[in-house]
């Protein structure tokens, strides 16, 4: 094998691994204090969730294209998210990719984490469409 196939094949999970990044992580973000409330008050089939989240990073780290939705538009919806929950999810995220797999794979997946954290916290924090969406939706 190639070197260059052998670093690939580091950072492309297995289907199985994500399967296991996903359930461990979101077990850590159900008992946090800060972020399990948030999750609970809009989830309360985890399943679906869970099998949605696996399609989520299937799509983002294998590009399987199994994910079909809009995360922006989720997140705009959460009316209680602040921008310090996104680093304890992300230190939460990292922790759990760190306990499962390599170096390499940990931070290929935090590295993808990180970059869609900073864009929706764009859209969600410091855009004009975020805050008129929030505003116009009482919901
Ligand atoms: C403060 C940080 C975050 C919080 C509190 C949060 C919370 C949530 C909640 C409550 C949902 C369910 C929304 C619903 O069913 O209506 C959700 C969905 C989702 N989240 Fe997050 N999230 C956070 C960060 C992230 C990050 C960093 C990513 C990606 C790396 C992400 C990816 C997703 C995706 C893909 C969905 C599914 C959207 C859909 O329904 O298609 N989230 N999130």
């Amino acid at each position: 094998m190639s070197e260059a196939r052998g670093a690939e094949m580091r950072t492309i999970p297995s289907e199985a691994q994500i399967h296991a990044l996903v359930h461990g992580f979101y077990d850590k973000v159900r008992s946090d204090a800060e972020l399990g409330p948030i999750f609970n008050a809009v989830i309360s089939d985890w399943d679906p969730h869970l099998e949605k989240m696996c399609a989520f990073w299937s799509s983002v780290m294998r590009m399987s294209g199994r994910y079909h939705g809009n995360p922006m538009a989720a997140h705009l919806r959460l009316k209680t998210a602040q921008p310090a929950h996104f680093d304890r999810w992300l230190g939460l995220f990292s922790a759990t990719a760190r306990e499962l797999f390599t170096t390499d794979l940990a931070d290929a997946f935090v590295g993808r984490a990180e970059n869609i954290a900073r864009s929706l916290q764009l859209g969600m924090f410091w855009s004009g469409a975020g805050r008129s969406a929030r505003a116009e939706d009482p919901a």
